[in-house]
């Protein structure tokens, strides 16, 4: 799996990751927190924002079929495109191409946490 613009490269074996809890198991998402790539997802990847959007560049066929609580939830994501998937319920079954949106991208490079508040990194007391 390789994530643009950055050009960086996830390689997993299927079965062989732990459920990072976050979206569907071996989904996009669940392997990008796997390997410490923080692909945002507000609402801890249920299928309830549109945070984790990506857009596929190449390999659409290997990602699972998109259902129809991730399609109507994808007409609200902003940048919507053909190619546009919910990182956190597309399962990814072979070789894939995404790109995080320029709205998200700053945020990742950044290697921020998720605003998930079950990730958020509590403000040093006063
Ligand atoms: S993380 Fe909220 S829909 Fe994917």
């Amino acid at each position: 799996m390789t994530f643009l613009p950055e050009g960086r490269v996830l390689e997993f074996e299927s079965g062989q990751l732990p459920h990072a809890d976050h979206g569907k198991p071996e989904s996009l998402l669940d392997i990008a927190m796997n390997f410490g790539l923080h692909l945002e997802h507000a609402c801890g990847g249920v299928c309830a924002c549109t945070t984790c959007h990506i857009i596929v560049k190449q390999g659409d066929n290997n990602l699972s079929p998109m259902d129809d609580d991730e399609g109507d939830r994808l007409e609200m994501a902003p940048g919507l495109t053909l190619h546009s998937r919910l990182g956190c319920q597309c399962v990814v079954t072979g070789d894939v191409v995404v790109e995080i949106p320029n709205w998200n991208r700053n945020y990742v490079s950044e290697g921020g946490g998720s605003m998930n508040l079950g990730d958020a990194i509590p403000l040093p007391k006063k």
